[in-house]
């Protein structure tokens, strides 16, 4: 099984971000224990962080031919970008949308998602380990 996983905006300075939101850990962090957890779970994951949503929407498109499920944290994006939930219209594998931090509980604006009714799956507040268990959901094809 193939998954990407697709980092957004402000992701690549996870570690100078407020710790008592997202944990103080780094992307590279971040992304070393999901390559882990790949391995464990036994499948092929592509780590991806990029600050500009052109880029983003692309890589939605690479997903397209590759990916059996996609992983997505789009940051800021996730509150306005209708080019982001475009994007991830057009896949037909599972996505599931994750957030280290609890979005929901947080300022008003944030707790809007554009990716609403398209998303198989949504974890928030979990820090990394939503990651895990997006990857554990996808594997065990129950997102
Ligand atoms: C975030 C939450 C977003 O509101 C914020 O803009 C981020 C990170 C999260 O993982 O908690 O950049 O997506």
């Amino acid at each position: 099984m193939r998954i990407v996983v697709l980092n957004g905006v402000n992701l690549n300075v996870l570690g100078r971000r407020d710790p008592t939101l997202y944990g103080g850990i780094t992307l590279s962090e971040l992304e070393t224990r999901i390559y882990e957890w790949a391995a464990r779970l036994e499948c092929t994951v592509r780590c991806r962080q990029t600050n500009h949503e052109g880029e983003f929407v692309e890589w939605c498109h690479d997903a397209l031919d590759w990916a059996d499920g996609v992983i997505v944290n789009p940051g800021a994006w996730t509150h306005y970008s209708w080019a982001i939930r475009d994007a991830v219209e057009l896949l037909s594998v599972p996505v599931i949308e994750v957030h280290l931090s609890n979005v929901d509980e947080r300022e008003e604006w944030r707790r809007r998602s554009v990716l609403e009714g398209l998303v198989a799956g949504r974890i928030v507040g979990k820090g990394p380990e939503g990651y895990r268990e997006a990857l554990e959901l996808l594997v065990q094809g129950r997102p």
